[in-house]
């Protein structure tokens, strides 16, 4: 059994839980996984993490060079996130003839083809299991025990900061903003939360699993994404009334002339599985045309959960090396799918606005919609004030450029006080 060395470089919160998996069980990928790993040397530029995790002074550096280009590593992993110097370290690790192991959505999401390439180029690995549902095997899965299916569809709640504060929203009331506080005071959010809560964290993962289930790149600039910024405690209990859960949901499905990629929040039934995730929970929903319906379900993000996706792919690494298999799985982007616009959407829709209390005013309303081709499922009118009512729709399944020209419409109507919520409605 050869000795299989690896560079880790970035001791932040994943690349601790590295460290601690790899000194806990060493042992154990010897016996069970038939593979001596060892952490050779590691890598940040804060000097003072060595200590702090117990690593020897010999193995440490603050210079990721000397371990991306060095001799005497034959893994990197990177764990600086972004698409920086992290993208430099991947290239030139790549470049360098080692196998990488990296967590990093950002740039699998911005980047993947040029990393793929990279990779391809050197005959070496890239593995990224981390990057998507953190200790939650789904990259895995469908490079591997889904591929003898047709992948239908992939819907993900993948970020846990913003499942988290829709838990609390739905179960004990908070407002949006109090939610925010509280996950920023637990550690779950971030100071700036601009990529949890506006979806943009969920839209690079969703890009990497559409890629991996359609065989299609899908880049980050291609997937629509709107976060959970305007979603109210009245949104939730009319979707609560109505049997729905509202979720931010990353979706990718297979239609008709392409793939439509996308994320926002979503009224889904309460019956649905998805909708029990609860919490900083993560999970993956996969449809495949032989398989049937799957769920893969954990802890999306945290220093071991992530780490535990890390490991996994170091030790799936050092086997391909064992058995001169390196390189062997590579891009498996093989078809050009189309990434169908936003506006080509058809779906249901939840309408919520503030109109005047006068007659008319619902058939006025439904008239904008009427002239629109959009057909209403379902009306409910409450007072709202002295002299204004309440007005929530269900649409049956609509185009999304029709909805959002009646909307542009309701703007312009003296009626119409506000158009207060508009959220799409999956019926999975
Ligand atoms: N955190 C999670 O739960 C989680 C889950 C799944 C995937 N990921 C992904 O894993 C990656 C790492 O995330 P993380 O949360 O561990 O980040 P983190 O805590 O910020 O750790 C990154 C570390 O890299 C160091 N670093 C930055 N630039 C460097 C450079 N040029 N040379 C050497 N070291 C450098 C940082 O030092 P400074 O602190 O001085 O900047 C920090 O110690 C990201 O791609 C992230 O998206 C994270």
């Amino acid at each position: 059994m050869g000795t299989v060395r690896v560079g880790l470089i970035g001791l932040g919160t994943v690349g601790s839980g590295v460290v601690e998996i790899f000194s806990r069980h060493r042992e154990q990928f010897r016996t069970r996984a038939g593979v001596d790993v060892e952490l050779t040397r590691v890598c940040d530029r804060d000097e003072a993490r060595f200590a702090a995790l117990g690593l020897p002074a010999e193995a440490c550096t603050a210079d990721w060079r000397a371990i991306a280009e060095a001799d005497d590593i034959d893994v990197v992993i990177e764990l600086i996130g972004g698409t920086g110097i992290a993208r430099e370290v991947v290239l030139a690790a790549l470049a360098a003839g080692k196998s990488v192991v990296t967590a990093n959505k950002a740039l699998l999401a911005s980047n993947g083809e040029e990393v793929m390439e990279a990779a391809a180029a050197s005959g070496v690995d890239i593995m990224f299991e981390a990057s998507v549902g953190g200790g939650i095997p789904i990259i895995g899965p469908l490079k591997h025990s889904l591929t003898g299916n047709e992948i239908a569809s992939v819907y993900g709640i993948v970020n846990g900061t913003t499942n988290y504060m829709l838990t609390r929203m739905a179960d004990d009331g908070l407002d949006y903003a109090t939610a925010l506080a509280e996950a920023q005071a637990k550690g779950f959010a971030e100071a700036d939360p601009t990529a949890d809560v506006d979806g943009l964290d969920a839209a690079a993962k969703i890009a990497i699993l559409a890629s991996i289930a359609f065989n299609s790149r899908v880049i980050f600039p291609q997937v629509p994404a709107e976060g959970i910024r305007d979603i109210t405690p009245a949104d939730i209990e009319y979707a609560a009334e109505m049997g729905y859960s509202i979720k931010l949901l990353a979706i990718a499905r297979r239609v008709s002339g392409g793939i439509d990629v996308r994320v926002h929040p979503t009224m889904i039934p309460t019956s649905h599985p998805l909708a029990s995730v609860n919490g900083v929970y993560n999970a993956i929903y996969v449809v495949g045309d032989a398989v049937g319906e799957t769920m893969f379900f954990g802890e999306g993000a945290g220093s071991l959960p992530a780490a535990s996706a890390v490991a996994g792919d170091v030790i799936e690494v050092a086997r391909h090396i064992g058995s001169g298999s390196l390189g062997a799985t590579g891009c498996t982007c093989t078809e050009h799918l189309r990434v169908r616009e936003i506006g080509e959407l058809e779906t249901s829709y939840y309408i919520r606005m503030l109109v005047a209390d006068r007659p008319g005013v619902l058939a006025t309303t439904a008239k904008v919609f009427g002239d629109h081709g959009v057909s209403l499922a379902s009306v409910i009118q409450k007072a709202a004030s002295s002299d204004a009512a309440e007005l929530v729709y269900v649409t049956h399944r609509a185009c999304e450029a029709e909805v959002r020209a009646a909307l542009a419409e309701f703007d312009a109507l003296e009626v119409v006080r506000e158009v207060a919520a508009v959220i799409r409605v999956q019926e999975l």
